[in-house]
């Protein structure tokens, strides 16, 4: 009786042991992918803020890193933060995607551009639609950037938009221009937008705004003032479009923005490069920096044309006849109107 006990012991350890072993056995296969996990792409993406404009953006970096051959789940592990426009937000982010020790970096739009250069040096930095790289001082020259900094401009037509403009309202007489004077990539659009208007004859005034909660008051008293508004590439004011579009329309003053995605949202018209190609450069570029291409001597990519975008409804709205000669290569777009009246 013993031993037959005895013998059921032993049978059950080794049971036990040989199952554990064919476990192991089993598992070891598993454990070279883990060095594969190393060909893995890591980048790091810091966005200042959400409105439509960065938003597809990013969208299109995601494409455009896809289009190079990276692709999430399997190559290439995104890291992304979104600073909600907060200075404080944006330098601990910066050091969060550091710490993480991406293969490359990607900050959309000037201020997160700006917390991550403010970070690192050594590890490469792309600018996903940054105005201004040389005045924001992220890099030496469009051509030579000289660091570890490169990317992508989105610096508009600004004189074409303001022609359009005259075209459109020949009737117009001065121009308000609207921005934020925390934003660097506003100060440098809004010079060129002051010298494009005097060159069309137009007189000019600036509108600058401290921060978000004075739009819709200092709308209100541009628009007794001037004959239509000129916003540039200004995130603040970009994110409060809805509130510029609502009390210009009660003083029937047109805004012509500086961006396809702002006309979408309520922007008579303008001339514009689309938000998402511009994304997609941003990828492509960002792709092959993580592949050792040195962005000392990979110049800003400029782009140099942009496409014509009317609102129909808008221009309905405020009782404007848009030329047959402007409609002919416009692209319509009608409003995405999300929570008007
Ligand atoms: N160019 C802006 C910057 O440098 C960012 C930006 C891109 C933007 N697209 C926009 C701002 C559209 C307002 C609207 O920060």
């Amino acid at each position: 009786m013993k031993n037959k006990r005895l013998i059921t012991v032993i049978a059950l350890i080794l049971i036990y042991l040989t199952g554990t072993f064919i476990y192991e056995t089993v598992k070891e296969p598993s454990r070279p992918s883990s060095t594969n996990e190393k060909e893995k792409t890591v980048v790091g993406v810091l966005q200042f803020v959400s409105h439509p404009a960065l938003d597809e953006i990013y969208r299109g970096i995601k494409d455009g890193l896809k289009e190079s051959g990276l692709e999430e789940g399997r190559n290439l592990e995104i890291n992304f933060q979104n600073g909600q426009a907060d200075q404080s937000k944006l330098a601990t982010m910066s050091q969060q995607l550091v710490q993480q020790d991406p293969d490359v970096l990607i900050g959309i739009a000037t201020p997160a551009a700006q917390a991550l250069a403010n970070t690192t040096s050594s590890i490469p930095l792309v600018l996903g639609a940054v105005t201004d790289p040389v005045g924001a001082e992220l890099v030496q020259s469009m051509n030579k950037p000289g660091g570890d900094i490169t990317g992508v401009s989105d610096q508009p037509p600004i004189e074409a938009q303001i022609k359009l403009a005259t075209e459109i309202l020949p009737e117009a007489k001065k121009v308000g221009i609207l921005y934020a004077s925390s934003e660097d990539n506003s100060r440098y659009q809004v010079t060129q937008a002051e010298e494009a208007a005097k060159k069309a004859g137009l007189t000019s005034v600036k509108y600058a705004v401290p921060s978000t909660n004075e739009i819709a008051q200092t709308v209100q008293v541009m628009s007794q003032a001037v004959d239509f508004i000129y916003v540039p590439l200004d995130n603040t004011i970009a994110n409060a479009m809805q509130t510029v579009v609502k009390e210009a329309n009660k003083a029937q003053i047109p805004v012509i923005p500086s961006v396809d995605t702002m006309v979408e949202q309520g922007g008579l018209a303008t001339i514009g490069i689309n938000q998402y190609d511009l994304g997609v450069q941003t990828g492509k570029m960002a792709a092959s920096l993580a592949n050792g291409k040195e962005p000392a001597s990979t110049p800003v990519y400029v782009f140099d044309e942009g496409t014509v975008i009317i609102n129909e409804e808008q221009a309905a709205l405020l009782g404007i006849t848009i030329p047959d000669k402007i409609k002919e290569e416009a692209t319509m777009v009608t409003e995405t109107k999300e929570e008007e009246e």
